[in-house]
């Protein structure tokens, strides 16, 4: 096999809260690994519940926080040496799109500004007027009439209008990874689809890989060519949609896709689980053991005490359950 373009290795985070003093520590992720392929372009679904890890992972990807433990490896070369050496070609390469696309813009300056900057930053044209073309072909490709957006400030548009901006950005800079963390989750229902159409069409039109993060397994199912299921920081299942959502492997899998209906996100867009659920599920959280262990059927004694190992049990199909061992 090639080289794969990402590779994220072993990563663990220990938070500390409350000062040092204070010695409180919260484990967001442990020995969490996957892989991006170079072969061919990929959406791959990052899905857990709030607080599984998800923020944490594509923060560290992204250079803006630091492992506790673990690596994460682009093409060949650890990131740190990317950030270290060749940090504008790291982020031409991997570029993000976060949940609320406000923190990006300046409130106090034009909206294309954060268009403008970039064209710079990555030295994409060589003059004003080659920059104002740019622009405005990409905004076209994105389907927003410049005399709509151009102009005006940040807070005179709407989410889904800054949330379209950034995927102008994206398609000016043309990176090779994107990683998108809850990226449809601030923007209207009925925009959500078109939304991740534009995802597609990136891997399809300019081979732009994407880790796309959520917490809905039905969006997962619609965007994405595979599905990396996160359980209290855990990856608990891997492998391609369609296996995922119709023969899920992991309990947890099975507990989340038996809430999916219809893979089709423009007609269901309701949480997975009710909310009271996941809140009595974060306080379950165990410190040994497999992660699902406080909710799982099928747990037994092993499972209270021993980890269970991330393993491929077949073709391209991974699972950490006692189980299938
Ligand atoms: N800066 C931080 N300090 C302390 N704990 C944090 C910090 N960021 C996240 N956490 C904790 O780490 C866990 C994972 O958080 P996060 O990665 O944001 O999850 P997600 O994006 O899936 O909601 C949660 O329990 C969260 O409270
Ligand atoms: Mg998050």
């Amino acid at each position: 096999m090639n080289q794969p373009l990402l590779e994220v290795k072993n990563l663990t985070k220990v938070y500390r809260i409350g000062g040092l003093l204070s010695g409180r520590t919260v484990k967001a992720i442990d020995s969490v690994s996957f892989q991006i392929p170079s072969d061919k372009p990929k959406i791959i679904a990052l899905v857990g519940e709030s607080g599984s890890g998800k923020s944490t992972i594509a923060r560290i990807i992204l250079g803006l926080l630091q492992p506790t433990s673990g690596e994460v490896i682009y093409k060949g070369r650890n990131i740190l040496e990317w950030l270290k050496k060749n940090k504008l070609e790291y982020y031409k390469e991997v570029q993000p799109i976060f949940q609320d696309p406000y923190g990006i813009y300046n409130p106090f300056y034009r909206v294309e500004r954060v268009l403008e900057l970039a064209v710079k930053k990555f030295k994409l044209s060589s003059n004003r007027e080659d920059t104002r073309k740019l622009i405005l072909k990409a905004m076209e490709d994105i389907g927003l009439r410049p005399e709509d957006i151009l102009g005006r400030y940040p807070h005179q548009l709407s989410g889904g209008e800054r949330q379209r901006l950034m995927l102008v950005r994206i398609l000016l800079i043309k990176p090779n990874l994107i990683i998108a963390d809850e990226p449809i989750s601030m923007i209207d229902v009925s925009l959500r689809a078109m939304f991740l159409n534009y995802l597609i069409s990136f891997k399809d039109k300019y081979n732009i890989s994407s880790i796309f993060i959520t917490h809905d397994l039905n969006v997962a199912s619609y965007v994405a060519d595979d599905i990396l299921v996160l359980c209290h920081g855990r990856i608990v299942e891997e492998g391609p949609k369609d296996e995922v959502i119709t023969e899920p492997l992991h309990p947890y899998t099975k507990l989340l896709t038996s809430s999916i209906p219809i893979p089709d996100p423009t007609k269901r867009w309701k949480e997975q689980l009710d909310l009271t659920s996941i809140e009595s599920f974060k306080k379950l959280k165990v410190e040994k053991g497999c992660v699902f262990f406080a909710r799982c059927p099928f747990a037994s004694e092993k499972c209270r005490n021993e980890t269970p190992p991330f393993l491929e049990i077949k073709t391209g199909r991974k699972v950490a359950c006692f189980l299938y061992l």
